[in-house]
């Protein structure tokens, strides 16, 4: 099946081509540049984007795919949960295409695409699925931050999720508090990378929780407090890197901690990270050495596929078409959908 997928959740407009699980091409054109200058995404002006963006985003993956249109089967878009204008925008676009050629369409779960962003690898990418399950996986991004337990493919269960900021969240609030631009996570995962981590002992918030669920807002208020009585702290290059390297690494202790907690209570074998969070250099260090310990494997997008993409909306379609699945052309968008 020659399959073409839109993702326009958030700030990212990506469209993919994929074939019978290759990823003949997967185009993302980001917004961040956009929306930095106000510190966050700003829901208008991401819908504005991708509605310029969707036509040459689309041309450039059909033409990298070196398909013709007139080849495509079947179309399938990120239905949700995501910014309500933004999701219109890339389903409602999808499915006039899906329409016009009298093609399958459906809609798929933003966050269970993340699920199987880590089984695409390889050159051409392709996704793999058949030894990976069951396992737990950490989907840590701006807007989200969820422990899924995967039993099997097309099966999940979320074991928990954060109860106030995303994780991503946190890296981006610490960041503005320290002057960085937005988005904060990937300047901290720089500085940290020559910074003490024991410098500052930041709390980790539920660690020792019994339940798979996470909090990060005490842990932005105490970087709040101190600098609040020791403004000089991250004035220093040197203090700056060590406030960077305490954060994340109290950030990373709490999410690898609890992913590998729950892998072991479930007697799964593999441990699975996305979303943008993931890309962080000391999350995946930390990850890959306490796995190994633990007895686990792990799988990791590359981080190109961390972030938002259409290739595993696509990946994850194909499967769903596989099994007979299709939406109307008019199916309504899922903002707030739930995994
Ligand atoms: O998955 P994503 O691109 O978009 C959504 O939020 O859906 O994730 C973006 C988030 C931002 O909060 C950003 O600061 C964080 O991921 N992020 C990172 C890194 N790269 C991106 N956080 C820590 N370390 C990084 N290297
Ligand atoms: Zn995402």
């Amino acid at each position: 099946m020659l399959l073409l997928a839109f993702e326009t959740s958030c700030d990212e407009t990506s469209v993919s081509v994929i074939r019978d699980g290759v990823i003949l091409a997967n185009i993302v054109a980001s917004q961040i540049a956009l929306h930095a200058e106000y510190g966050g995404v700003v829901p208008e002006l991401a819908t504005r984007e991708h509605l310029k963006n969707l036509p040459r985003v689309s041309r450039a993956a059909v033409l990298e795919a070196g398909i013709r249109p007139t080849d495509v089967e079947a179309v399938a878009a990120t239905l949700g949960p995501g910014l309500p204008q933004a999701l219109m925008t890339g389903t409602r676009f999808a499915a006039a295409i899906a329409m016009a050629g009298r093609l399958p369409f459906l809609g798929v779960h933003h966050h269970e695409a993340h699920l199987y962003s880590p089984w695409i690898s390889g050159n051409p990418p392709r996704a793999d699925f058949a030894e990976f399950h069951p396992n737990v996986s950490l989907i840590a991004s701006g807007g989200h931050t969820l422990l899924v337990h995967v039993p099997a493919e097309l099966d999940h269960r979320v074991l928990g999720s954060t109860l106030d900021d995303a994780a991503g969240e946190c890296f981006d609030k610490v960041a503005k508090l320290l002057g960085l631009p937005y988005p904060g996570g990937p300047l901290i995962d720089r500085l940290a990378a020559e910074g003490n981590p024991a410098a500052h002992d930041f709390p980790r918030p539920l660690l020792r929780d019994a339940s798979d669920d996470f909090s990060f807002s005490g842990l932005k208020t105490s970087v709040r407090y101190l600098l609040h009585k020791n403004p000089s702290i991250a004035s220093s290059d040197a203090g700056l890197r060590d406030l960077c390297a305490s954060v994340q690494a109290a950030i990373n202790d709490v999410l690898v901690a609890k992913l590998i907690h729950a892998a072991r209570r479930l007697g799964v074998g593999w441990v699975t990270a996305s979303g943008g969070v993931t890309c962080n250099r000391g999350f995946r260090h930390q990850l890959a050495v306490q796995a190994r310990a633990a007895g686990l494997k792990v799988r990791l997008s590359e981080p190109a596929l961390c972030t938002d993409n259409a290739a595993m909306v696509g990946i994850l379609a194909e499967r769903r078409f596989g099994r007979g699945e299709t939406m109307s052309y008019d199916e309504e968008v899922r903002p707030g959908w739930k995994l």
